[in-house]
């Protein structure tokens, strides 16, 4: 059965392009990305979207109504076939909160990227955090998404080595290096049904 795919985005759209060249290589089977929404207009992310021949969708937030908001969202999504039984929805640098009514409906069905080793360093700035910590190692993070920011349940992650002198560039660069990595993986290993929820940890069958 196929799965369809929404990614949501608002910048610069790398974490996309990964997916997109992992869906539509083979790498990842019978999960189109059948729609990108950008809260944004003009961003790259949607330029990436249209180099690869996927419908893109801008809704742009002019309403401080988030019911609405998502509302139009899911709209959006279930108009191209993501339905919230058989489809996936994929955060990828989607820069706002959504309502818990939203990651209700698409419960199980809807992953975050996120760049630190969680549950270290949830929020914004999660390089410069780990920089002003002083930790040795940080990295990424694939997982569920839950009404609360950044603390759903851990599918995948990858860590990073801080250098001496790592600027929060450099770091930011290597982190999104792996990024790229494991987001389609974790894509893949839901599609193909090996992801099981139990409680807070997500087992993964071999
Ligand atoms: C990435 O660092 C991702 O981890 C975070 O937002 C950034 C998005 O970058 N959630 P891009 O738009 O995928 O290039």
């Amino acid at each position: 059965m196929t799965c369809k795919i929404g990614v949501l985005v608002s910048g610069r759209g790398s974490n996309l392009e990964a997916l997109l060249k992992a869906t539509t290589s083979g790498f990842i089977k019978n999960a189109p990305i059948a729609i990108v929404i950008s809260n944004k207009p003009g961003v790259r992310a949607l330029d990436i979207a249209k180099r690869f021949g996927t419908p893109t969708e801008v809704i742009p937030v002019d309403v401080q109504d988030r019911a609405a908001y998502d509302a139009k969202l899911a709209d959006a999504l279930i108009r191209h076939g993501v339905e919230p039984g058989s489809g996936m929805v994929l955060l990828a640098g989607f820069m706002r909160l959504l309502t818990p009514e939203f990651v209700g409906r698409y419960s199980g069905r809807m992953l975050n990227i996120h760049p630190s080793l969680l549950p270290s360093f949830p929020g914004l700035n999660a390089q410069q955090q780990a920089l002003d910590a002083g930790v040795k190692v940080t990295g990424c993070t694939v997982h569920f998404v839950v009404p609360e920011v950044d603390a759903g349940p851990i599918i995948l992650q990858r860590a990073v080595e801080v250098a001496e002198g790592d600027s929060l560039e450099s770091l930011s660069a290597r982190i999104l290096k792996q990024e790229h990595v494991i987001y389609p993986h974790a894509v893949k290993l839901f599609v193909e049904g090996k992801l099981t929820l139990k409680g807070r940890k997500v087992i993964i069958r071999p």
